[in-house]
C-alpha cells in the first residue's frame, strides 16, 4: 500500500490526500472530546460507527438531491470524499431546546421549540467555537449574503429530511450540526455538505423514553456511549456485517 500524506488532523477524524486529484480519505477516529478539548476520551468503535452512519445518511441526502463530500466508503475507517473549502462555520438547527441554547437562555432542555433555529459559530478552537451572526460572517468574509442562503436553506432540507428519517426507526432529532464546503467544477463554484453527521454531531433522544443516543453520553459521563451509537446504527438497518466483534476495525493505514 502506498504511503498517503496526511493533511490535516482533527479531535475526531484525519484527512489524507485522496487516490485522485480534488479527492480526500477521512478517517474516523475513536477519539472524543468535549468542551473544546478540556475532557478528553477514547470510545472504542466510535470511528466505525461514525463513519457507516455518516456514509447512509450522507447518500440518503444525496439520493433527495442535497449536494454532499461524499463519494464511497473506502473500509471500516475510512470514506473517499470530495476537496472542498471548508467556510469556517458550524451550523447548528435545532428543534427541541438542548445544550448551550438552554444554558444560554434558560430554556428547559427537551422544550419543543416553535419553528427551527438555524445558529451560526466560528470554527476556531482557540476562541471556543463563538456564536457569530449574518453580520459578523459577512464583515468577516467568511461566506457571502448569497452562500449563507444557501447553507439556511440546505440546512433546513437537511433538518427535514432527517428529522422524518430518524422520526421513522424511534427516534427525535433534537439538534445537529453540519459544515459546508465549496466544490469547484470547472468555473461553477457550489456549496455542499460537508465533515460528517453521527452520533457525534446530533442530538438524538429515544422517542419513547428521552434516552440520549448521542455524545451527550460522553459529555455528561452518562456511560454506554459505543452501545447508544450501535444502538443507532442498528435502528438504522446499517449495523457492520459481524457485528459488535467487527467494530475496532484496522489499525490506521499510513
Ligand atoms: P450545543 O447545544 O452544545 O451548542 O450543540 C448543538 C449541536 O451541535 C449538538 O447536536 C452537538 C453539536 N456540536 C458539534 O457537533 N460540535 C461542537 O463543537 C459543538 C459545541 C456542538
Amino acid at each position: 500500500m502506498s504511503r498517503r500524506r496526511q493533511l490535516y488532523e482533527g479531535k475526531a477524524k484525519v484527512l489524507f490526500e485522496g487516490p485522485e486529484p480534488g479527492t480526500l480519505v477521512q478517517y474516523f477516529k475513536d477519539d472524543a472530546t468535549a468542551f473544546n478539548n478540556q475532557k478528553r476520551g477514547v470510545i472504542t468503535g466510535k470511528g466505525v460507527l461514525n463513519n457507516r452512519i455518516s456514509e447512509y445518511l450522507m447518500t440518503r441526502l444525496n439520493e433527495i438531491g442535497v449536494p454532499t463530500h461524499f463519494l464511497r466508503r473506502l473500509n471500516m475507517r475510512e470514506q473517499l470524499v470530495k476537496e472542498v473549502e471548508i467556510i469556517p462555520l458550524e451550523v447548528v438547527v435545532r428543534n427541541v431546546a438542548a445544550g448551550s441554547l438552554s444554558t444560554r437562555l434558560g430554556i428547559q432542555e427537551g422544550t419543543a421549540l416553535p419553528r427551527s433555529i438555524v445558529e451560526f459559530y466560528y470554527k476556531n478552537d482557540q476562541l471556543g467555537d463563538p456564536m457569530v451572526t449574518e453580520e459578523h460572517i459577512t464583515c468577516f468574509g467568511w461566506a457571502s449574503p448569497p452562500e449563507i442562503d444557501e447553507i439556511m436553506s440546505l440546512a433546513l432540507r437537511v433538518n427535514d429530511f432527517l428529522s422524518g428519517l430518524f422520526l421513522g426507526v424511534g427516534i427525535r432529532l433534537v439538534d445537529f450540526k453540519l459544515e459546508f464546503g465549496r466544490y469547484w467544477e470547472g468555473e461553477e463554484m457550489r456549496i455542499i455538505l460537508a465533515d460528517e453527521i453521527s452520533p457525534d454531531s446530533c442530538r438524538l433522544w429515544d422517542l419513547a423514553t428521552n434516552d440520549k443516543m448521542d455524545k451527550d453520553r460522553f459529555r455528561r459521563d452518562l456511560g454506554n456511549v459505543a452501545e447508544a451509537y450501535q444502538e443507532v446504527a442498528r435502528r438504522l438497518g446499517i449495523l457492520p456485517e459481524g457485528g459488535p466483534r467487527d467494530m475496532k476495525g484496522p489499525a490506521i493505514m499510513q
